[in-house]
């Protein structure tokens, strides 16, 4: 018999995992308090920007296997439960906040049918899975907790769900691995890497994984400071050191660093958890991580000085993109509305564009200027600043754009822009980590 699969949370990872699971054929029930979001999903609308997901939901609800409520209750005949509610940084430290997660597990634990499986998805500091296995076989020695971290990328999250590079379980027996394999399946057969785990391991391998990608984007940062101040180029230097395979191209783009909803806090929340554990020093070298990304905003901004002029009062300057990194509107951490916002507090007129996000950034951040066209953000700037990578800026003709603006000013916040072209247009080109001679 097929398995009915129930999703606690339809965030970002619970709406992807219910309709991704949904459409390998299991019968899926999304379940959040939140009554918006739930009629939302319930017609067919995601309440966020993510490739092929609205598509995907659409055909998936008409097929009748995918529903959504609001009502606990609806989750009793599930087989697998999955927790995929968020842990939000704290307010007031740099810990992650798990009320959510244990709050979810509170409300089905004294629901959920004997022999069934509760399986975490959300990412958590170690541990976390341990307490809550032993809340839930507190109330129901008939259940089981496994942990299945998620590796799931905004932008690629439908593709990331269905084909994932790996699967990894944290288990405590073969049943739960079991019920596990039978989820996966497709995968299994598709021949994905599966990795069976204890459940410190398990949820150890997520934030370790954030860990890794957030220090190799710093580390290319770091040498882009370098860069800057010997007169190298640090795409050049990117480009070479990435041909040895023990290092790789990917996650060497440097520029103003990372932001969104999850390297930020997982890499904070992370070295709160080693302290607690008495191990701090084993991550000390991420503090440096943190303050090397943010540094790279500040860079920007001194840089945005250089070009223009120390004193920014009435400058006007185009912002190119608001979201924290192309295909998605996610603005949460975003280093580009963070230098935006930090450029009009010096007093500089700044309008913002960018072809998804512009919507969140508004209810963000109501003060800033923004413009749905690119054309309109950029007329009569004085500086134009490339902040997020969407594929329209990389198409723009550098030779029209320039009739439009005061100063043919441009700085490249992520490497994305051919300097060639621009110059040969006429532009003034700047970017992070690059000699401009
Ligand atoms: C990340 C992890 O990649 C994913 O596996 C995990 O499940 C969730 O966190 P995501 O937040 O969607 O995914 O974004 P990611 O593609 O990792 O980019 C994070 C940030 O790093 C973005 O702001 C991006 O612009 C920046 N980045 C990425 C760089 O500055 N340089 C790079 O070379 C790569």
């Amino acid at each position: 018999m097929t398995l009915k699969i129930s999703v606690i949370g339809t965030g970002y990872l619970g709406a992807t995992h219910a309709a991704c699971m949904s459409s390998l054929g299991f019968e899926v029930i999304g379940i959040d308090i939140d009554a918006a979001k739930i009629a939302s999903l319930s017609s067919g609308t995601i309440p966020f920007y993510e490739p092929g997901l609205q598509e995907l939901l659409q055909s998936e609800l008409k097929t009748g296997r995918l529903s959504f409520s609001t009502d606990f209750t609806a989750i009793k005949d599930c087989d697998v439960h999955f927790i995929c509610v968020g842990t939000p940084q704290v307010k007031d430290g740099l810990a992650a906040d798990l009320t959510y997660v244990f709050a979810s597990l509170a409300a089905i634990a004294p629901i959920i049918k004997d022999g069934s499986l509760v399986v975490g998805k959300s990412t958590v500091p170690v541990g976390t899975a341990a307490k809550l296995r032993e809340q839930l076989l507190a109330i129901n020695t008939n259940t089981d907790l496994a942990w299945n971290p998620e590796f799931l990328r905004e932008g690629f999250a439908v593709e990331d769900t269905l084909h994932p590079t790996r699967l990894v379980v944290g288990v405590t027996n073969t049943r739960a691995e079991e019920i596990l394999r039978e989820v996966y399946a497709n995968n299994l057969a598709a021949q994905t890497p599966w990795i069976s785990a204890d459940l410190p391991t398990s949820e150890l391998v997520k934030v370790s994984a954030n860990a890794f990608l957030a220090t190799k984007i710093s580390f290319i940062n770091a040498m882009a400071e370098i860069c800057e101040a010997a007169g190298g180029d640090v795409t050049v230097l990117a480009k070479a050191i990435g041909y040895d395979p023990r290092i790789g191209h990917r996650f060497l783009q440097a520029g103003i660093g990372f932001g969104g909803g999850c390297l930020p806090k997982d890499i904070r929340a992370f070295m709160a958890r080693s302290e607690e554990l008495g191990a701090e020093q084993a991550l000390e070298f991420l503090r440096e991580i943190d303050s090397i990304n943010t540094r790279a905003r500040t860079r920007m901004i001194d840089l945005v000085r250089a070009d223009l002029s120390a004193d920014l009062v009435g400058k006007k300057i185009a912002v190119l993109g608001a979201a924290f990194k192309p295909d998605s509107d996610d603005v949460r951490d975003s280093p580009a509305l963070d230098i935006a916002v930090q450029i009009q507090a010096a007093g500089a007129l700044v309008t913002v564009h960018d072809p998804k996000a512009i919507a969140n950034a508004r209810n963000r951040f109501p003060a800033l200027g923004f413009s749905e066209s690119i054309e309109e953000c950029v007329a009569g700037a004085d500086l134009v600043l490339h902040l997020t990578e969407w594929k329209v800026y990389r198409e723009i003709d550098p030779a029209e754009l320039i009739k439009l603006v005061a100063q043919p000013k441009v700085i490249d916040g992520r490497n994305a822009l051919d300097r060639d072209k621009w110059r040969a247009a006429g532009w003034d080109f700047r970017a992070l980590g690059r000699s401009n001679a």
